[in-house]
């Protein structure tokens, strides 16, 4: 967790270390160093190809894996520009409107709620998922599923793999439906049309990976915003001066976005790369094979680069954070993101100029696993 993480970039920006499954990986803690190795040509994604389980494991890798995030050049050059075509900046920013009408809907249900509310489960949920499900066209009616299902494979750790496999397949077998109804369908302007259409020369995005890449979109697309929102919305009000600041200068809201997500950014780390060459570094040689782990929340808060790291302060320039990664893998949907954080938390403080936390003295209860920093509930009063 956060505070796991920086409690151990205490002992070094880099540490050889074993972690969650008994495997010795290199724990990159340090600013400096994370953005070196994050750049670095033999840090990669490890082979996805190997001995897998069995044949149903084989077609959850084919049908959820094979996505630009998994890849490596060159097949995620080609993949990363076929998405980047279909996911233009134009397409993000005329959905600010829509943006817009959906949280107002949400505050105004909100609004009718009598005691405390939960945070989460009311506005930081539903936002994002609504947005990125319209945006590839996801029928309305399918949402709660898809939402039962993502929460099931996002958290694989705290379910045991029978749920795990029975929501994936529901969810691959769901995507493949909806890829073969678009095929056949007239031409639309959504973004799962144009993900079908993208083309480079002769070459497309094949069904795996079309299929893969709209999960990873539909996961990618969810529960980091929410994050995002709810993680937000707990600092600026743990942080009166710093809302109070943004209120009285509403101007800053982007450079408060950007602070909120280094301060305490929707992942705790990236997801694991492998070196595949010796790489020296801060004194140390990482050898061919070995796992590399990103802890992005302690990178960000490192004091040799943002001085007292540690504290929230929305003033910040040059607020050049890992919290959307760096280096080829550099989040594709950080325009998406940003958007929807400004939209969100601005609109939820003018609405509620009073809201504050029902116990302003408690830690949230957060969610669980390794990678995703998230809260899971959060009870204001407006
Ligand atoms: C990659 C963070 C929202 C789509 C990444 C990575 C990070 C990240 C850290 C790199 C991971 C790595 O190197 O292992 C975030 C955060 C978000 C957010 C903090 C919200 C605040 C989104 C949204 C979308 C999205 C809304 C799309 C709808 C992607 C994709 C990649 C990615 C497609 C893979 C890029 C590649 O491999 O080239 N994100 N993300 N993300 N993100 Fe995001």
């Amino acid at each position: 967790r956060l505070r796991g993480f920086a409690e151990m970039a205490a002992e070094g920006p880099l540490q050889y270390v074993t972690l969650f499954t008994g495997v010795p990986v290199w724990l990159v803690t340090g600013y400096a160093e994370a953005r070196q190795l994050l750049a670095h040509p033999d840090v990669v994604r490890s082979s996805l190809d190997g001995p897998h389980r069995d044949q149903v494991w084989d077609d959850l890798v084919n049908s959820m894996e094979r996505h630009m995030l998994s890849a490596n050049p060159p097949d995620h050059t080609r993949m990363r520009k076929l998405v980047s075509a279909a996911f233009t900046r134009r397409r993000i920013e005329r959905l600010e409107p829509r943006i817009r009408e959906i949280a107002g809907e949400l505050l105004d249900e909100m609004a009718a709620a009598d005691g405390p509310i939960d945070l989460v489960g009311a506005y930081s949920y539903p936002l994002p998922i609504t947005v990125i499900s319209e945006l590839l066209g996801i029928p309305a009616i399918r949402r709660d599923d898809f939402r039962r299902w993502s929460s099931v494979v996002v958290n694989a750790a705290v379910h045991t793999p029978e749920e795990y496999i029975e929501a994936a397949l529901a969810m691959v077998e769901f995507i493949r439906e909806m890829i073969e109804d678009r095929r056949v369908a007239a031409p639309s302007d959504d973004l799962l049309s144009a993900l079908i259409a993208a083309r480079d020369g002769g070459d497309r995005l094949t069904t795996d990976e079309l299929t893969s890449m709209v999960y990873l979109l539909l996961a990618a697309g969810h529960e980091t915003t929410v994050s995002l929102i709810s993680n937000g919305v707990h600092a600026l009000l743990t942080h009166p001066d710093q809302l109070a600041l943004l209120k009285a200068e509403p101007e800053r809201l982007p450079a408060a976005v950007e602070e909120l997500i280094r301060y305490d950014g929707p992942l705790q780390a990236a997801i694991p790369y492998v070196a595949r060459a010796p790489i020296e570094i801060a004194g140390r040689t990482i050898l061919p094979g070995a796992v590399i782990v990103f802890a992005l929340v302690a990178a960000n808060r490192d004091d040799a680069k943002f001085g007292a790291g540690g504290e929230l302060d929305i003033r910040r320039t040059d607020n050049q954070h890992l919290g959307f990664g760096h280096g080829i893998h550099h989040c594709l949907g950080a325009p998406l993101a940003r958007l929807e954080g400004r939209v969100a938390l601005g609109m939820l403080f003018d609405r509620f100029p009073g809201l504050r936390l029902t116990e302003p003295d408690g830690d949230p209860r957060r969610t669980p696993g390794l990678l995703m920093n998230g809260i899971a509930e959060l009870s204001v009063r407006l």
